[in-house]
């Protein structure tokens, strides 16, 4: 590992690692977000997206009841258990994934995959609520490299998203999700349209800007 004259750190390649893997390595070294999130304890870098959002869209309150799907290793539930004060109030995050999630102080985990068949059910048993304050997805699925496949299993996981807000989000709620440039299909979007009062997509600062990412934020959920 050396630094050149912009303290940018270089990562040799070494034996028995890949060039991807090199490079994944040099870009957690220089980026600014993953030093940051070390530094405060965060889960992941995705943290600073969920803050980002919230700051432009004033989401969370304390009290609130959360749903996050997609939410290992737990940036998200992190920064939002602490906002909602899920510890100390009558709120809750429920952090769902595919994937075990550590434990985090004011956060349920919860280990499922959406597309189980009862999926829905299974989560409402866990909610201390009726229904979901806001619910988030921040699901992306693993990429096979086939793009017409990464776009349907995107798609899929979009679409199972909303079927969980059709069921678990209260009138008036806010439901934000990941969604891939050109990936946000018209008739999803206009699934969400015809769901809320209003639809805004926001890609954040700290959202890596040579990734397609970015998230549909719906306000005002109309039952
Ligand atoms: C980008 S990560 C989420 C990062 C998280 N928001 C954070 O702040 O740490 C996407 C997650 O979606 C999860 N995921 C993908 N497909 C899923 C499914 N069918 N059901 C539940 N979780 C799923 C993955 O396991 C992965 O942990």
């Amino acid at each position: 590992m050396t630094r050149d004259a912009n303290l940018k750190v270089r990562v040799k390649s070494a034996k028995g690692r890949k060039l991807s893997s090199t490079r994944w390595l040099e870009r957690q070294l220089n980026d600014p977000y993953v030093r940051e999130a070390n530094r405060l304890g965060y889960r992941s870098r995705a943290a600073f997206k969920i803050l980002e959002i919230d700051d432009k869209f004033k989401i969370f309150k304390p009290g609130q009841c959360i749903l996050d799907l997609g939410a290992a290793p737990g940036g998200w539930s992190q920064v939002v258990a602490n906002i909602v004060n899920s510890q100390s109030t009558s709120g809750q995050v429920l952090a769902i994934d595919i994937l075990p999630i550590d434990a985090l102080s004011g956060v349920k985990a919860m280990k499922l995959d959406i597309f189980e068949e009862n999926a829905i059910s299974l989560i409402k048993k866990q909610m201390i609520k009726p229904s979901a304050d806001v619910i988030l997805s921040d699901m992306a699925p693993s990429t096979t490299g086939h793009k017409a496949t990464d776009h349907l299993r995107i798609v899929a996981l979009l679409e199972s998203a909303l079927d969980i807000v059709d069921n678990l989000l209260s009138e008036g709620g806010t439901f934000i999700g990941k969604v891939f440039r050109g990936g946000t299909e018209n008739q999803i979007l206009n699934r969400m349209k015809r769901d809320f009062q209003l639809v805004k997509h926001i890609k954040p600062q700290s959202s890596r800007s040579n990734s397609s990412e970015l998230y549909v934020v719906g306000i005002n959920y109309r039952k």
